[in-house]
């Protein structure tokens, strides 16, 4: 008997499946003004199913307006096309319904509620608020599902305010996926986590990412360099650079505008370092004198 249940589901690719039957999103000429100001100036990009994007950038290069305007809340011209249909000028709750999630940099779940609950909600399967606090006895499939992807099945009665601050972003990305959102668009998810917490979002990233969109907004060069299949770097309201973890990093536009930043030239060196340590032969570094 089989003791291992073997993965069958897709990783995400470098540049995603391209399958005719793929889902996408077409950004085209994106441009969000506050006032006169273009905190978002003519963004193309493309994003395909299967693709692990990671989205990076200084302070202010306009990375949650970029979000922020492909979901709706802020007002925006240009063109998001999400596999054939145009979501610019729809209403936030329609593009939800569309299949285009996403979350916050706080975590936004219900504290008081259990982890059923919050999943429930954000099923939203037209039941009353009355319904919804009593205990089911019953687990909707997309909800079990959910359950199992994120490892929180043990915790289904927990009240969400107990939970670590990985686990309420877990429960986040688990309302998404009980929420049939096909593009999740994730900002800042691994903030305030610990190593380990980082470690094991990646791999639910991973896990999510192969037959979705997933786009992750990040500081953290570590995280990107261990999960993006790849990488677009915005600057100034534009894309700055646009490809593999390795394609931007060896960008001299990129280096530029990192260096400009103490943290971020401190990030892309530690990297450049880790990459010299990683070429270094580990049978010769551990050669004891
Ligand atoms: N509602 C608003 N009104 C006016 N200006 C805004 C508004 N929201 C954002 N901005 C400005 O737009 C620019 C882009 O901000 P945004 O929050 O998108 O950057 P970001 O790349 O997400 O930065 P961070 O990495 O710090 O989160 C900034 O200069 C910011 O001050
Ligand atoms: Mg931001």
């Amino acid at each position: 008997m089989n003791t291992t249940t073997a993965t069958t589901a897709p990783e995400p690719t470098f540049g995603g499946n391209a399958g005719m039957s793929s889902d996408y999103l077409e950004i085209r000429g994106l441009t969000v003004e506050f006032d006169g100001f273009k905190a978002v100036s003519g963004v193309d990009m493309t994003l395909l199913q299967g693709d692990l994007r990671f989205l990076i950038g200084p302070n202010g290069a306009g990375k949650t307006t970029l979000i922020d305007a492909i979901t709706g809340l802020v007002p925006a011209t240009g063109s998001v096309n999400k596999s054939g249909v145009e979501l610019i000028g729809k209403k936030v709750h329609k593009i939800a319904r569309l299949g285009v999630g996403r979350t916050f940099q706080t975590a936004s779940v219900f504290e008081q509620l259990t982890v059923l609950q919050n999943l429930d909600i954000a099923a939203g399967a037209g039941r009353s608020a009355t319904t919804l606090l009593r205990r089911r006895t019953t687990v909707l499939p997309a909800i079990d599902e959910a359950l199992e992807i994120t490892g929180l099945a043990a915790l289904i009665d927990a009240p969400a305010g107990i939970l670590a601050h990985g686990q309420k972003q877990w429960l986040e990305i688990g309302m998404l996926l009980v929420q049939n959102a096909s593009v999740l668009l994730l900002d800042e998810p691994v903030a305030g986590m610990s190593t380990d917490e980082r470690e094991e979002t990646g791999n639910l990233l991973r896990r999510i990412g192969g037959e979705r969109t997933v786009v992750v907004v990040e500081h953290d060069m570590d995280f990107m360099r261990a999960f993006a299949t790849s990488v677009t770097v915005m600057a100034g309201g534009k894309v700055l650079s646009e490809g593999t973890v390795a394609e931007v990093q060896a960008d001299p536009k990129v280096q530029e505008v990192y260096l400009g930043t103490a943290a971020g030239g401190e990030e892309l060196e530690k990297v450049a370092v880790r990459d010299e340590v990683a070429n270094v032969d580990p049978e010769q570094e551990s050669t004891d004198a």
